[in-house]
Formats: structure tokens, sequence, C-alpha cells
């Protein structure tokens, strides 16, 4: 049996890499699903709708968030998945790049919450995944932006869990280690090279190993799984 029949989900930053993987993985699974990105290259198939969004801007959201009840009457699992990356140290980090990577790692999620939960309190049912990182459970050297909003989002996932856990809704983070996606694809591969020799497997992931465990929160299998934080990582942050 598919584990998330008839299911409507929304997943931002579905356009590649983990999201990609995300919504694939949940269209197999049996959910109708609404993918949210600033681009669409992808291919995405049957049982995908491409909505245009900036997770960073509400306006974005509240059409989003209208179209998909408008449609479907419900919304039943978010994924907030879209995320950016900067290597600067505190002292050379601008403002304006501080800003960019709280807007979208850290306020892109609130935004999402906020826009859809109102309609999950209706229905008495939601499932929240939220996608932080190894580095927003551990510091690493120079990503001072990523480090403060992947750890901001940990916590206001709990926050979330527990303020509408009466409201059977189950909020979740999810923290991947290094995952070979675009974004990585376009680093400098020293830097991978580190990554991945930190990485007790001896590898890194493939966003397929991360879909699956998202899967899993949203699905009714982790019924009463909410607040937590699923680490899929290689071991990394085991040591
Ligand atoms: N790849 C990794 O190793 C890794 C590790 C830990 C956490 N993560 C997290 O996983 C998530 C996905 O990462 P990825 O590697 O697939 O990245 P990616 O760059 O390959 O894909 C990110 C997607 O987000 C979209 N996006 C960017 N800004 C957006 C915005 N303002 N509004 C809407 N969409 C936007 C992009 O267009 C793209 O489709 C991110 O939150 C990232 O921080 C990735």
């Amino acid at each position: 049996m598919k584990s998330l029949e008839n299911k409507i989900a929304i997943v931002t930053g579905a356009n590649q890499g983990i999201g990609l993987a995300i919504t694939k993985q949940f269209v197999a699974q049996g959910a109708i699903v609404y993918a949210f990105d600033i681009r669409e290259d992808a291919d995405y198939g049957e049982g995908v709708t491409f909505i245009k969004n900036d997770v960073t801007q509400e306006s974005d959201w509240k059409t989003g968030v209208e179209r998909v009840i408008g449609e479907q009457g419900r919304i039943d699992i978010l994924v907030n998945n879209a995320g950016v990356i900067a290597y600067t140290p505190i002292h050379e980090i601008e403002l304006d790049e501080w800003h960019r990577l709280i807007a979208v790692d850290q306020t892109g999620v609130l935004l999402g919450m906020k826009h859809t939960i109102p309609q999950m309190i209706k229905q008495n049912y939601g499932a929240i995944i939220n996608v932080s990182s190894i580095w927003g459970s551990v510091g690493a050297a120079n990503v001072v932006a990523y480090n403060a909003a992947k750890g901001a989002v940990v916590l206001m996932t709990k926050n979330a869990a527990i303020t509408y856990a009466k409201n059977g809704i189950r909020v979740n983070s999810v923290h991947p280690g290094f995952i070979h996606t675009p974004l990585t694809d376009s680093q400098n591969a020293v830097l991978n090279d580190v990554v991945i020799a930190a990485t007790p497997m001896g590898r890194g992931g493939e966003p397929d190993e991360i879909a699956s465990g998202v899967v899993f929160l949203a699905s009714d299998q982790a019924s009463y799984v909410t607040g937590s934080e699923l680490v899929i990582d290689g071991g990394y942050t085991a040591q």
C-alpha cells in the first residue's frame, strides 16, 4: 500500500536536488504534489503542479496556498526544503548576505508554516517537515549565517510541534549530511572532499536517501513522531 495515497503536499525548493527527489518519492507514494520554487526547469512528470514561489515573499505564500486550497480543499503535508548556503566567516560577512540567507533558510520556513497551519488546524491534521542540516546541529567553519538559520529551524520546529500538537499537526526536522546535489556539485571540490572524509561511511549521500526519511515523517507511519530531529548523515554527527 502507498503511504501517502491522495495526500496533498507542498514541497519548496522542488526544482532540483533534495526537493526534486522528495517530490518524486511523494508522487510514487500516491501524493498530489505542488512544487514551489523560484525556478522551473524540472521534468516533474504527472501528479505535480508547479507554482512559482519565492519562500521569502509573504505575498507568494498567500497566493500559492490559496491556490492549493482552492484546487484541493486541503493541505496535508508541507516540506520546507528550499535553502541556500554561503561559506563566509563572521568577520567578513556583509549584512546583505546575512539577511539573504536568514530570509531563505529561516524566515522562509516561518512563512511556510504560518500560511499552511491555519488550514491544517481546520482539518485537525497535518505533517510539516523542515529541512535543516547537520550544520543546524553542530558548528562548521565559516558558514555563520547558515549555522544560525539552520539551528533556528531546529527550535522553530520544536516550537511548532508543541504549539500545534493538540491540533493534529506533527512537525519534525530533517538533518542531511553531505548530499550530492546541484548545490554541492557547484561547490569547491576540495571542501566537499573534506566533509566526505569526515563522514564515517566515507561517502556522500544521494537525494533519495533524504527523501525516504521525509516520506516516513510525512506519512501516518510516523503518527507518534513530532518535534524530532531525523539525522541522515552517514554518521557525521555521531562522532
Ligand atoms: N546538499 C547537501 O549536502 C545538504 C546538506 C544539508 C542540508 N541541505 C539542505 O537541503 C535543502 C536542499 O538542498 P539541495 O542540496 O537540494 O539544494 P539545491 O541548491 O540543489 O536546490 C535548492 C532548490 O531551492 C530553490 N530555491 C532557492 N532559493 C529559493 C527561494 N528563495 N524560494 C524558493 N525556492 C528557492 C532552488 O531554485 C533549488 O531548486 C536546503 O535547505 C539545504 O540547505 C543540503
